[in-house]
């Protein structure tokens, strides 16, 4: 599809080339010291002590899992209005995620009530999510995984260049983990990477990356190793050259491109509220400095403007196929996961009481939002949201 306004975009340019071509040039293509470097620019640039690039945030996601010893019994709170990599991630080590509530219609992130509300005496851990980059309750949260003796496991996925009281997202827990996939408000294409302050967790991070073995072909190359043992039961979770020189390229312009992205979410904010008021902007009240990786919007609730009462489905369906004949794609963050069937069967007699999650998915929409977007391009996508909803009347 050739959409005017596509959802996202990336925004490369001959710095990305160059680094590109600089890693070719080079004839060594993995885990090398373009990743050494983009390892080390991320750690300054967050603030934690080690960062450790990986393949994409969802095995980033498994390993903070592994090292932090879950295992079957085992219970992980974490939000249902997610991306299904966040509690996969769980289960690929037996553990059962436990799906809390958000916050409010405002805050779609993880609520600390509702964390409490689900911690029983499997508890191990606690996965927040900073939704589209806007931070959790991290003091709240830290506070009770403290007082309950709790890992504190941070899906960074969406906030790159996230802060909250001058500490980035991903660094207020025990481990925090990156996602470099192409949507993203820094990528490599595919990518991801861990952040930790603890020495223990970070080198056995490191050791399960890349099979559990004691050297890399690197220390090999460099003459530093020889040979090398097998130590623990590791995967193959290795970043390449090429995307860790990218990445090093696109980390510079991350606080330019999202201050960007702050300036074009302030301008949707004025235009919906004077144009189309009936649609409502969460995060309106957030703390910190946001990444703004997405900009979520909640349209007005069935029954509101459609006389006929559509089903919940079709009534968000009509609004983005509305979106379609103007050539602008819209997306949905998320279908909650309590609803796939997947998940569905891994309890099937429990009954899941999400009741704000529950009104916010039947509401959401994602409208486009990337770096590079015109002032003209929101405007349009405005423009056309108050049509579509005018003719959904
Ligand atoms: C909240 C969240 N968690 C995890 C992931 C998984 O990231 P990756 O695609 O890098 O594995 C994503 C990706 O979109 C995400 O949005």
């Amino acid at each position: 599809m050739n959409w005017r306004i596509a959802l996202s975009d990336i925004d490369f340019d001959i710095e990305e080339s160059k680094a590109v071509q600089d890693v070719l040039n080079s004839r060594w293509l993995s885990m090398g010291e373009a990743t050494k470097q983009f390892e080390a620019d991320f750690a300054a640039y967050t603030g934690a002590k080690h960062a450790i690039a990986v393949t994409n945030a969802t095995a980033a996601l498994h390993l903070a899992c592994v090292v932090s010893g879950l295992q079957k019994g085992d219970e992980v709170i974490l939000p249902s209005l997610t991306f299904v990599a966040t509690a996969n991630a769980v289960r690929y080590t037996g553990a059962t995620p436990v799906f809390a509530d958000i916050e409010s219609m405002q805050s779609l992130n993880i609520s600390p009530t509702s964390i409490a509300k689900h911690l029983t005496k499997k508890t191990r851990a606690i996965m927040v999510v900073h939704y589209a980059g806007f931070p959790c309750d991290m003091p709240a949260i830290m506070q009770f995984a403290r007082e309950h003796k709790l890992i504190v496991i941070e899906d960074a996925a969406h906030s790159a260049g996230a802060w909250l009281e001058d500490r980035h997202l991903g660094t207020w827990g025990d481990i925090g983990c990156f996602s470099f996939f192409s949507n993203k408000n820094m990528t490599t294409g595919e990518g991801g990477m861990l952040v930790t302050n603890d020495d223990a967790l970070a080198e056995q991070l490191r050791l399960l990356r890349s099979h559990g073995m004691t050297s890399l072909s690197w220390d090999r190359h460099k003459g530093h190793a020889q040979t090398y043992d097998v130590i623990a039961l590791g995967y193959n979770y290795r970043i390449d050259e090429i995307r860790s020189a990218i990445g090093c390229a696109q980390l510079k312009k991350l606080d330019r491109n999202n201050a960007r992205r702050k300036e074009l979410t302030i301008l949707y904010r004025e235009l919906l509220a004077e144009l189309v008021p009936s649609i409502s902007v969460p995060f309106a009240e957030a703390a910190g400095v946001p990444a703004y990786h997405i900009f979520p919007i909640l349209i007005p609730k069935r029954g509101e403007i459609d006389p006929i009462m559509l089903p919940v489905d079709n009534y968000r369906q009509l609004f983005m196929d509305g979106m379609k004949t103007h050539g602008i794609q819209t997306s949905f963050h998320y279908p909650p996961i309590h609803h796939f069937n997947l998940y569905k069967e891994q309890e099937p007699h429990k009954k899941v009481d999400l009741p704000i999650t529950e009104e916010v998915c039947a509401q959401e929409v994602t409208l486009p939002l990337y770096s590079t977007m015109t002032k003209e391009n929101v405007r349009f996508v405005v423009d056309a949201a108050s049509n579509v909803l005018e003719k959904m009347r």
